[in-house]
């Protein structure tokens, strides 16, 4: 369970007492920006790996100037997450663009705003890169993204073993004769097939595994492998029994895979390691009750705010806000919509605990109010707040569904 630091927590208390004289009540989000700015200063300070940051984990403003300040460049896989980059101030030149759907209108929105390096996925956006760089007139660094099997099968939301729209396996990429597109640099491969791992030594066998496959790859296509890109999938602990990944055994992992794949330069898109730990969702417990020997707390927020659980099954860790001496009981945590999906797991909580009280649901930074379906049933958007030197700002007010009702 993350603690909340005890200043976080004493501006929480105030504002939720403050939000209990509203009708309704409404569920936020907080993001600690002293917590995130201190975690990934130490994950920049090492020269084995260059850091982008996996805009989609979440594309606040203020989170992407946190990773900007420490050394992250960006990856961004849309046209929204590219405008809200630029408008950071940070340089195209510092944004890589990923993602199976890049259609030739994107590519050339992309190249018309300075972005010149890419992970290709497919043949058709080898080619379109190249023709969109010719019209540009210039030299793009590319990227093949490369999608391996393995013989023990893994299912994972990113694919493990099973065929998914990211990249082409090795024999689809050997039809490719490099010199077709001499607008394109080849630079290297790119490979991401395991999200949110955390065991370290599953990792680094993974990343040992593929090796040997991407430097074949690279030799029969003729392209020397300057760069590999590891892409993310380093895990946080969701459930009380796991522990977090160690940094050090990680970036001594990668300095060895490093060394065998014989890369100038290997590059990871971190998302969830980067910035979960930071965010925080806060939810007024609209009752409990007690239905067939078990208990429930119903909430004012859920799927609609927090789709993970309902996703990959697991829930983000929850404490209540206020200190309880009652014991703890075990609830089943449900959301406000029609649909038994929306369940926010089942949690050691104080028996006390009733209307007027408040869950803080943590490891909300990566995945959470973007990561989400706030149209369904019409209720009010989540706020966002960030806690930066020691104070609450208000970043995004809550809004009623005639925001968005037409
Ligand atoms: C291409 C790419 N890189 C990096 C990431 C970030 O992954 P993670 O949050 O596991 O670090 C994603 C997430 O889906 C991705 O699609």
């Amino acid at each position: 369970m993350l603690a909340l630091s005890t200043p976080l927590r004493e501006q929480l208390n105030a504002l939720c007492t403050e939000q209990d004289n509203r009708d309704p009540a409404t569920p936020f989000f907080v993001y600690d920006l002293d917590a995130l700015h201190a975690h990934v200063s130490r994950l920049t300070t090492q020269d084995v790996v260059k850091l982008w940051y996996a805009v989609k984990a979440n594309p606040l403003s203020s989170v992407l100037n946190t990773l900007d300040k420490a050394g992250f460049n960006f990856d961004v896989a849309s046209r929204g997450e590219l405008t809200q980059v630029l408008s950071q101030d940070i340089a195209a030149e510092r944004v890589l663009n990923t993602g199976p759907a890049k259609s030739p209108a994107q590519i050339q929105h992309f190249l018309d705003a300075g972005v010149t390096t890419f992970v290709a996925e497919s043949l058709n956006q080898v080619r379109w890169l190249n023709d969109a760089a010719e019209q540009h007139q210039k030299t793009l660094t590319v990227l093949l993204r490369v999608q391996l099997r393995w013989p023990a099968g893994d299912k994972n939301p990113l694919g493990g073993d099973s065929l998914t729209p990211f990249g082409l396996g090795s024999e689809q990429w050997q039809q490719l004769t490099l010199s077709d597109y001499p607008a394109l640099d080849f630079a290297g491969l790119h490979i991401f097939q395991w999200g949110n791992m955390l065991d370290a030594s599953k990792l680094a066998s993974l990343w040992q595994q593929m090796v040997p496959p991407l430097v074949s790859l690279s030799t029969q296509l003729g392209m020397p492998l300057r760069i590999l890109d590891l892409g993310g999938g380093l895990g946080v602990p969701y459930e009380p029994d796991q522990q977090p990944l160690d940094w050090d055994q990680i970036i001594d992992s990668l300095a060895a895979i490093k060394a065998e794949a014989g890369v100038q330069e290997l590059w990871m898109e971190l998302g969830r390691y980067a910035v979960a730990h930071c965010g925080y969702y806060l939810n007024p417990v609209v009752e409990q009750k007690e239905n067939y020997d078990e208990h429930q707390l119903i909430l004012a927020g859920g799927i609609n705010h927090l789709l993970r659980p309902a996703v990959t099954g697991q829930a983000f860790p929850a404490q209540a806000l206020r200190a309880s001496t009652a014991a703890d009981r075990q609830y089943h945590l449900h959301g406000p919509l029609c649909t038994a999906l929306d369940h926010l797991g089942t949690h050691p909580l104080p028996e006390d605990l009733g209307y007027g009280d408040w869950l803080v649901f943590s490891q909300c930074g990566a995945y959470g109010f973007t990561e989400s379906m706030p149209y369904f049933l019409c209720h009010e958007l989540p706020a966002e707040y960030v806690f930066k030197q020691g104070q609450l700002y208000c970043i995004r007010q809550s809004e009623h569904a005639d925001y968005y009702l037409r």
